[in-house]
């Protein structure tokens, strides 16, 4: 290969949004000129043919194209949102998800995908939330190993997977403020216990490609990050796979302030191993010329080009580089929209139900509809549904009336959509529960609320979707508030005038029947937060797994607002971290969620309690339905070791189980750890577990639990990693 031709692969051109009409002849021509080593957004099958056409018989070395998408929770059928998927805590589904997007997709000539996200993201006003795995690194890790497992398939080169990305490679989800595209500071222990957690599992997993994020990591954006790159993803984990650059991430290096102008981008872009450039064509435009200066090694183009080749030989490409229509129904078949309701039932959390509200009784034949997400196809899709289509989406609406008869449906919506502060809709959606036996109030978020760009400070109920709850409220009729948003929302007094909340997420093309289903109590919604739920918006970053402070908040010592004497003097005694006027406590913790059951704990056993090395300890705790229907419960293990070399996590979550149980069925259910599943980073950046004492719980979620402790003897050091 020329100099030329090996830049040419460095290129990822196309369009900001699905190529419309005629391929553009600007397009074609970079194609045949061998100025393209893959193309984003073109996706019907004769386009993707035709250009691949010109690739593999035009251009100059003859050398197939990928062709690019987000495809990031589902092609034509829609699953939950990712942060909704994570609510699942089911693997499993994730994977089956993941397929079906790669079948899809893949039908139409895409052949690598930009997901899954694995940013963990602790901050619900940070609009890319929805995309994230949740709060939790260890949730976020297997999720990761599902989603590459579902892209991917068991043969990257089957015309049926499609390439995953393990993006954005690293910190983005901690943009200070949740602020999209901000700076994130991450000391580097939290970086590596917690940030690169997922992506490494991903790197385990086989994922094809990692895409550098848009941030600036403590000060060097990830794009031209030499530490990050090739110090870890390269040297450390020996990561042979490509790299991508986030869309013009490597021009933008210039307008952080990085990169003086585009050549000198180009240069630390190249030489941190971003093998092909998005968008920006700062590559095409100076790497010979840096190559002849020696700026940037023949040597370090070669590794480029060659992490691009060895993808396009592990897809199969040079052997197969055309799509053919698939013989049968492959989108939106039967089994794919069963899996996506599937999915919605999985995913719903259950977070009020008072007086037992939910599922409706028999006696529950008229019901109001109200609210702005009732019936908005779009919107119920959510964040990055390129190819979602709102005409295959079936909403909320039309399942309730297929499912109660049309005329016990008493539709107003009251609000046009999520923003709408008009109130003229009022008097009708209240006259509309007049004849109702119980009114569902789908509110939330639209889905331009949430993703990209897409960051509130205030994460409350937009418009006057409170104004209406308030005035239904009124009318002393059950209210079920079904939540359809990107992130966790903030409801105030809101909450006190509803009787139960079901958080639905963007659930997607199926999310109607599965929760009309879920109302009625045909299903029983399954889900358990994967972020922490805030009161308000201002407690943001919230999460659970946080470190202690020496003065952390109690409920004894917990000073509020209204109770400090007016004239009060300051004093040090008794004051702990909390803020005098929203507390220290979430609406809802980690791993929360309501079953229309419930069950019982009890019985924490270990099989001992002190851990010598090479030993495996076995916690097991007995979970009983004491309640009088079926229901799916998650088991949750948490850990918290007493000392550390570093301040160590209050809780952080080993492992979970999730289990069915019919009404006073009791399972047993035990874990298993070993001293290397409590490994962290100490101040030497070693991977360490150390010796002493932790304190183990069994629960429903981070905030109780079943408590035992264990002592650890003698623990070796586990592994040795980055700076010694
Ligand atoms: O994949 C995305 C990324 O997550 C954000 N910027 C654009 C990319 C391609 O569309």
């Amino acid at each position: 290969m020329t100099i030329d031709d090996k830049i040419g692969q460095t290129a990822q051109r196309g369009a900001s949004s699905r190529v419309k009409g005629p391929l553009p002849e600007a397009l074609k021509n970079a194609v045949r000129e061998g100025r393209a080593g893959s193309v984003i957004n073109v996706v019907d099958i004769e386009k993707v043919n035709e250009l691949q056409r010109i690739a593999v018989e035009e251009s100059p070395r003859h050398i197939p194209l990928i062709f690019a998408r987000d495809v990031i929770h589902g092609f034509k059928t829609i699953f939950p949102i990712p942060l909704g998927q994570a609510a699942t805590w089911d693997p499993e589904i994730v994977e089956q998800g993941s397929r079906i997007a790669a079948t899809e997709a893949s039908s139409n000539g895409i052949r690598w995908t930009f997901a899954p996200m694995l940013d963990i993201a602790r901050d619900a006003r940070w609009g890319r939330i929805a995309e994230s795995p949740g709060e939790d690194p260890y949730l976020a890790s297997l999720l990761a190993k599902a989603y590459v497992k579902g892209f991917q398939g068991d043969n990257l080169s089957a015309p049926n997977s499609i390439a995953a990305c393990a993006k954005h490679f690293a910190g983005y989800g901690a943009a200070e403020g949740g602020r999209d595209y901000n700076s994130a500071n991450i000391p580097e222990q939290l970086l590596r216990d917690v940030y690169l957690k997922p992506f490494a599992a991903a790197k385990d997993a086989g994922i094809g490609t990692f895409m550098a994020a848009f941030n600036d990591l403590n000060g060097v954006p990830s794009t031209g990050n030499q530490f990050l790159l090739k110090g870890i993803l390269r040297n450390e984990w020996k990561y042979d796979g490509m790299l991508v650059s986030d869309w013009n991430g490597v021009v933008e290096m210039t307008t952080h302030g990085f990169a003086r102008d585009s050549s000198d981008a180009a240069a630390k872009a190249a030489n941190a191993g971003v093998d092909m450039e998005m968008a920006s064509n700062t590559y095409e435009k100076n790497l010979k010329e840096l190559v002849a200066s020696g700026k940037v090694s023949i040597t370090q183009l070669n590794t480029l080009v060659r992490d691009i080749l060895r993808l396009k030989f592990r897809l199969g490409l040079f052997d197969n580089p055309y799509t053919e229509t698939p013989d049968g129904k492959v989108i939106l078949t039967d089994a794919n929209l069963a899996a996506a309701k599937k999915a919605v039932i999985e995913s719903t959390v259950l977070l009020k139900n008072d007086n037992i509200t939910l599922p409706f009784a028999k006696n529950v034949k008229k019901i109001a509809v109200i609210g702005p997400l009732a019936d908005a196809p779009h919107e119920q899709l959510g964040t990055w549904t390129f190819d979602g289509d709102a005409k295959d989406t079936h909403t909320p609406l039309t399942a309730m009336q297929q499912l109660y008869g049309k005329d016990n449906i008493f539709y107003a919506p009251g609000l046009n959509f999520s923003r709408d502060r008009g109130t003229d809709g009022f008097s009708k959606a209240v006259k509309a529960t007049h004849d109702a036996d119980a009114i569902v109030f789908f509110g939330g978020e639209e889905a331009i609320l949430s993703g990209e760009a897409h960051s509130r400070a205030d994460i409350g109920l937009p418009g006057a979707q409170d104004s209406l709850i308030s005035a239904l409220h009124q009318e002393g009729k059950p209210i079920v508030l079904v939540i359809m948003a990107g992130r966790p929302i903030t409801l105030g007094n809101i909450l006190n005038k509803v009787d139960a909340v079901l958080m639905a997420w963007h659930p997607g093309t199926m999310g109607g029947p599965a929760i009309a289903d879920m109302l009625a109590g045909i299903y029983t919604p399954e889900g358990r937060l994967p972020v922490t739920w805030p009161k308000t918006g201002a407690q943001e970053p919230l999460y659970y797994n946080h470190t202690n402070t020496g003065r952390p908040a109690t409920k004894q010592a917990y000073v509020a607002l209204d109770s400090i004497p007016v004239g009060a003097w300051q004093s040090s005694l008794g004051n702990t971290s909390h803020y005098l006027d929203a507390g220290y406590l979430p609406q809802y913790p980690f791993g929360y969620g309501l079953s229309y059951t419930m069950f019982d704990y009890y019985h924490l056993v270990q099989d001992k309690t002190v851990i010598n090395p090479g030993e495996t300890i076995q916690i097991s705790a007995e979970i009983v339905n004491v309640g009088e229907r079926a229901g799916t419960d998650i088991v949750q293990l948490y850990v918290q070791q007493m000392v550390g070399d570093v301040v160590r996590p209050v809780r952080e979550l080993k492992g979970f189980k999730k289990i069915s149980l019919s009404p006073r069925q009791k399972q047993m259910i035990t874990f298993k750890l070993t001293a290397a599943d409590l490994a962290y980073h100490n101040q030497q950046m070693k991977l360490v577990t150390d010796p002493g004492i932790y304190k183990v719980w069994i629960g429903r979620n981070s905030a109780e639990g079943l408590q035992g402790s264990f002592e650890i003897k003698e623990a070796p050091v586990v592994k040795e990693k980055g700076r010694k």
